[in-house]
This record gives C-alpha cells, sequence and structure tokens, in this order.
C-alpha cells in the first residue's frame, strides 16, 4: 500500500467511525469495535473488521501498530496475554510473556553480594526473550481469517513513512531524551538529530520498518532468525547481555485455560499465571460478593474500606504462590479462585478498622506504571482483551541498532534475590525468582466478562501491580452501579497491594470526607494522580449494541466502531 493509499484510508475512517464525544457518553458502535491506547492503532484495527477481518485479525494489526505509534508500551520486542472468547462462548489465553534466556540465575541482580537495582532494571541484563510476535502469530494461525501480511502491513506503512506526532506523544518523548541519549540507536530513533520532535511533525522509523516487513513476510521466522536475531544477539553481546540466537530460535508461546469465576450472576474469564491478575480479580471479586456494594452506595467509605481490604488479602496471595507455573508447579489456583475461599478470607475483615499488612510476609519490588491494553469485539461478538508491555515506558530504552524496536526490561519483574524480602520493598520469595527460560510473574489482567451465556464486558489496562485493581474496580462499576462503559472508565480509582500498607487513592476520585473517614478507620491513605488506562468495550445485551470506553488519562488513545 502506498503512503497516500495508506493515508487516505485512515482520513476517510477517521470520518466514516465515530470519535469519543464530550461527557460520559460512551462510543456506539454495533458492528464492531477497537479501543486501544492510539486512535491510529485503533483505526488500523476496525478497518480489518470492516473488511470482514475478526476480533483476532483486528487485534493483532492493532497490537502491530501500536508498535509503532504508541512506543512507550506497544511492542514487537516485550511480552503479554491474550484472552479470546468467541462469541459462541468457547474461551483460551495466549502467553506471550518474556522469558529469562540462557544464563540467567536467581543471583543474577547481585554485585558482590549486593541487590543492585541498575543490573536488574536498567541494564541489557534486564532484558527478557521477547514474546510478542510469537503470540500474535500462534493466536493469528489458531483463530485467525486474514493473511498475516495484510494484518502487519498496516504497521510496516506507519514506521516506514511516518505518522504525526501527537502533542501527548511529542511531551512523552521528549521527557525521555536523555534516556536516549546512553543509546545512538534510540537517540537516532526518537529524535531529530538530538532535538525532540514538535507536535505535528512526522516520525518515521525506517529500521522497525524494515524489521516489519520482514515479519510480514516471514511470520516469526522474520524476528526470532535472521537478520532481526543477528542484529539483537550483536546488541546483546557488545553491552553484557545475556540473550542469543538460540534464545530466540527456542522461544515458543503458550496456550493456556483462562480461570474463570463468577460474580453475582455474571462469568469473568481471566488470565492464568504468570499472570497474577485473573487470580487476583476473582479472589477480590469473591470476597465482595459477601457484601451488598449497591446498597451501601457508589463511593460509600463502606466500599471503600471492604474493597481495600480485598485488595490487600489477593496481593499477599500473589507474592506466597504466584509464579510461572512451567517452573512453579504447586500454584493453588482453585483454592485461590474458590468461593469457600473468598468466604474465608471476608470472615478476617473487620467491617469498621483497617487490618494491618506484616512486614514479615511480602513486599514488592519497584513496578512500572506502564504497559498497555486493547479491547477488541467483532459482528460475531468475538471478543480479545489483550495487554502488552515492555515494562517500563519504553522499556530498557535500548533500540537494538539497525533493526529499530525497543527491547523490554521485564526481567525487573523478577525478584530480586533469594530471601531478599525487606520493608524497604525488595521481595525473595521463591515462586519468581529468576531460572532460565521461566517467564516472570505478571499483574497484566486482559479479562472478558459475560452474562447469561452472552458477552457483557472485555476490560483492561497498565499500570503494573495496580493493573489487577483499576481491573476489579471498571468491574465492579458495571457490574454492581450499572455504569456505562465511559463512567466505568471515568470512575475514581484506588490500588492497595498489602505492602506497603498504604491505600492509594486517585486524587479528586472520592471526597475529602471519604477519605478521613478511612484514615479514622486506619488506614493510611495517600493521594496520587491518574492510575491506569483503561480500554473497555461493554456489550448492551438488550440493544445488542457496542459500547466504548476510552481512557482520557492519557492522550491520545481512540475507540473505533461503527
Ligand atoms: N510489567 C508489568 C506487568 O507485567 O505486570
Amino acid at each position: 500500500m502506498t503512503r497516500r493509499a495508506f493515508l487516505s484510508l485512515i482520513a476517510a475512517l477517521l470520518l466514516s467511525s465515530l470519535t469519543l464525544q464530550a461527557g460520559s457518553a460512551p462510543i456506539r458502535a454495533r458492528t464492531g469495535m477497537v479501543v486501544s491506547q492510539s486512535d491510529i492503532a485503533s483505526q488500523v484495527g476496525f478497518q480489518v473488521i470492516k473488511s470482514g477481518g475478526n476480533a483476532i485479525d483486528a487485534a493483532v494489526a492493532t497490537a502491530f501498530a501500536l508498535a509503532v505509534t504508541h512506543p512507550t508500551a506497544g511492542n514487537i520486542g516485550g511480552g503479554g496475554f491474550l484472552v479470546y472468547r468467541e462469541g459462541t462462548g468457547a474461551a483460551t489465553s495466549y502467553d506471550f510473556r518474556e522469558k529469562a534466556p540462557a544464563g540467567a540465575t536467581p543471583e543474577m541482580w547481585l554485585k558482590d553480594g549486593k541487590y543492585d537495582f541498575d543490573l536488574h532494571h536498567n541494564s541489557h541484563r534486564s532484558v527478557g526473550v521477547p514474546g510478542t510476535v510469537a503470540g500474535l502469530h500462534m493466536a493469528w494461525k489458531e483463530k485467525g481469517t486474514k493473511p498475516w501480511k495484510d494484518l502487519v502491513q498496516p504497521a510496516v506503512v506507519l514506521a516506514r513513512d511516518g505518522f504525526e506526532v501527537s502533542h501527548g506523544l511529542a511531551r512523552s518523548l521528549s521527557g525521555m531524551l536523555d534516556e536516549f541519549k546512553r543509546y545512538p540507536a534510540s537517540l537516532a530513533q526518537f529524535s531529530r538529530n538530538g532535538q525532540p520532535y514538535q507536535a505535528g511533525e512526522l516520525l518515521k522509523q525506517p529500521d522497525l520498518a524494515r524489521t516489519l516487513q520482514r515479519i510480514a513476510d516471514q511470520g516469526p521466522a522474520g524476528f526470532y532468525e535472521g537478520e532481526t536475531a543477528d542484529l539483537l544477539e550483536k546488541e546483546m553481546k557488545a553491552n553484557g547481555g545475556l540473550i542469543t540466537r538460540a534464545d530466540l530460535k527456542a522461544y515458543q508461546a503458550r496456550k493456556r485455560d483462562v480461570v474463570r469465576g463468577t460474580y453475582r450472576g455474571h462469568e469473568i474469564i481471566g488470565m492464568a499465571p504468570p499472570s497474577s491478575g485473573g487470580i487476583g480479580v476473582i479472589t477480590m471479586l469473591n470476597i465482595l460478593e459477601g457484601y451488598d456494594l449497591k446498597a451501601n452506595g457508589y463511593g460509600s467509605v463502606k466500599n471503600l474500606h471492604l474493597i481495600t481490604e480485598s485488595m490487600r488479602r489477593a496481593f499477599a496471595d500473589r507474592a506466597q504462590y504466584i509464579g510461572d507455573p512451567d517452573f512453579v508447579t504447586n500454584i493453588p489456583v482453585d483454592r485461590l479462585i474458590s468461593k469457600e475461599y473468598g468466604e474465608t478470607l471476608r470472615k478476617t475483615i473487620s467491617p469498621t478498622k483497617a487490618s494491618k499488612s506484616s512486614p514479615t510476609t511480602f513486599t514488592w519490588p519497584t513496578e512500572s506504571q506502564e504497559t498497555t491494553h486493547l479491547s477488541v469485539v467483532d459482528a460475531q461478538r468475538n471478543a480479545v482483551s489483550l495487554t502488552y508491555t515492555l515494562e517500563y515506558g519504553y522499556g530498557s530504552r535500548i533500540v537494538v541498532p539497525g533493526a529499530g524496536f525497543l527491547l523490554n526490561n521485564e526481567m525487573g519483574d523478577f525478584n530480586a534475590g533469594p530471601g531478599l524480602t525487606n520493608e524497604q520493598g525488595l521481595v525473595g520469595t521463591p515462586p519468581n525468582l529468576a531460572q532460565v527460560g521461566k517467564r516472570m510473574l505478571s499483574s497484566m489482567s486482559p479479562t472478558i466478562v459475560t452474562k447469561d451465556g452472552k458477552l457483557l464486558m472485555v476490560t483492561g489496562s497498565p499500570g503494573g501491580r495496580t493493573i489487577i485493581n483499576t481491573v476489579l474496580m471498571t468491574i465492579l462499576n458495571v457490574i454492581d452501579f450499572g455504569m456505562n462503559a465511559q463512567e466505568a472508565v471515568d470512575a475514581g480509582r484506588m490500588h492497595h497491594q498489602w505492602l506497603p500498607d498504604r491505600l492509594s487513592v486517585e486524587r479528586f476520585g472520592f471526597s475529602a470526607d471519604s477519605l478521613n473517614a478511612l484514615r479514622a478507620m486506619g488506614h493510611t491513605v495517600s493521594e496520587a494522580g491518574g492510575q491506569g488506562v483503561a480500554e473497555v468495550i461493554v456489550l448492551n445485551q438488550k440493544d445488542d449494541m457496542l459500547e466504548g470506553g476510552m481512557d482520557r488519562r492519557a492522550p491520545d488513545g481512540g475507540a473505533a466502531g461503527k
């Protein structure tokens, strides 16, 4: 496709599809809908649906486009999870989380016996073997209908011919300039001769375009073998990184059974480990099902307290039990998501007093707020909930010279080292220690909700560990409080993760009276900026109408549908 043809296609789509209106009205569409953190990428995905593709086709095209237009977290050098539910009811998931390369050990973040934060999070060693290309290809091969090449090609064109830098991206790239200066290929790709891009300028990424073209032509071999693999290995070798061509060739995505729970007559379909999200969301919903949240009232102190206590408990279990199931074979999934266990946890909650998190149990390493989510529903009501990530914003900030894509720093999601749990935020519990070929624990929580056997909701968000709680709150907003998709996304959010023992609430999300009442109950409450960026689609079952909720907490997002 020529640049002119592609740009006119996008322009036509922008006119023909709906765009977000002010207020809390969701975008409505019947044929299909894509919601993501990049308006351009959503349009690319919706065009696939319009031309007869299904939700998987659209999700693959959107994800590749995001790798160009949303470099903060859209990626081919990272990993993620895709939960898929067919309109007819069958559900499955694809795990394309990064893996530790050969040479990884539980002690790999220690230097002279001491934990080294930069080695863990800001080095070539923090890069995990990327999974995105393998995962998208696996999902497409099993469930897609359109030619693979057609789904990657729009991303090739966007990278080759460029796209207009938005105000949000210009600000973000400018803020990252010093980081990019550490790596010449990153600086070359994301600045104009060392100067920040201005809004309205065209960002072209020719090396990325060539890599995407190889992926379009050769499938995963265009990434995991040949020139791309050579370039990645060269960058690793020159800078003390571990990943080799052999690690890349050996990478396999995994198809996994979804985890399922119920909440007030709805079915919750979530991602299994190595995500902690599916289990976490279901554990919390099981606890909360025993309370009448609706009668208590939206935003009531009672509800805020009960939701916080549910979060506290689910996060304690996260650290204690969950890791890569290919290595940690004794994760008690069935118990953690059972109604009985929810009841057991509920009984430990005082209605009037905050519990205390014990510092001798678990705490977590620093985790980034970055990652990105997309939700897709097609005409047959097949649904995709896909969250993928580079870990930090722009991942390791390392662009592979000559290959033009950013590498993740996902190895930072492994625990710091054996026994290194401390109050300052390190964790050293066994399930999530680095090992060769292991996937690091994740909080990404792509989730699908059904009612009476029919699709009701697709939800997910970026935000590190806050993801699990953001997803929980979007579900409560729809099921308990009857909000539409946009209201559910707009509503205030909060986060508790067991330790540190602190409830973080969005500034302006809740009243000062409520926060003071929570403090009086013993909660340590702090106010924070925006939590997550949820991308939600709700199917209004009565009218068979899709309603999209796009999160204004981040710039540039878009819902495309008709
Ligand atoms: N890197 C964020 C997550 O996987 O939870």
